[in-house]
């Protein structure tokens, strides 16, 4: 029996280089309504995002991180922020945060799209709040960088079950 999240979970590897071809603004719509759509503790959704295809926004994004590659050869960009007016605990709100930004994923997955979490550009992120025009009432969780893959020849491993488990009583 094939169940398409599993499918989508095992197959979805991050993704760092794309084809010219633009994302449908639709498209983007639909991966922010599946980390919407995320769990959150007392389901106070407290994410906000900015959807960035200008590239000459993206170009200094990209001076921000040391992936300016991927920044800058995306076709899009998500930024997933908190917003601290809508948090209640910080470690359940970085939980949620966490689970939006996994939906996002796999929906970029389901779409046929890829994607990559980028959070080494978050050591700069009061810059890319103020290229993006935010306050610092808003958090920068990570940018998502997504466009149809290149190849995908892109592997990755994980460690053995039986390495993690710590009981099983
Ligand atoms: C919190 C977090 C931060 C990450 N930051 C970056 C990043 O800045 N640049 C990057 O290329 N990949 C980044 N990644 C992607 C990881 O490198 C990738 O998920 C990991 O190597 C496993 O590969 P896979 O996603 O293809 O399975 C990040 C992932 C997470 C969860």
């Amino acid at each position: 029996m094939k169940v398409p999240v599993l499918e989508a979970i095992y197959k979805r590897r991050s993704i760092r280089e794309y084809t010219e071809q633009k994302i449908a603004i639709e498209k983007l719509h639909e991966i922010v309504k599946a980390g919407i759509w995320a769990p959150s503790g007392l389901n106070n959704q407290p994410w906000r995002f900015v959807i960035i295809q200008d590239p000459g926004v993206k170009k200094k994004l990209a001076q921000q991180t040391h992936y300016a590659h991927i920044v800058r050869d995306a076709n899009a960009l998500i930024a997933v922020y908190l917003s601290k007016d809508d948090m209640y605990d910080a470690v359940k709100d970085h939980q949620s945060a966490g689970a939006c930004i996994q939906n996002m994923l796999l929906a970029a997955e389901a779409l046929e799209l890829g994607a990559v979490w980028l959070g080494q550009i978050l050591k700069n992120k009061d810059e890319v709040n103020n290229i993006l025009g935010l306050s610092d009432n808003f958090d920068l969780m990570a940018v998502i960088a997504l466009g149809y893959p290149l190849h995908h020849n892109q592997e990755s491993r994980r460690k053995e079950i039986s390495e993690l488990l710590l009981k099983r009583i």
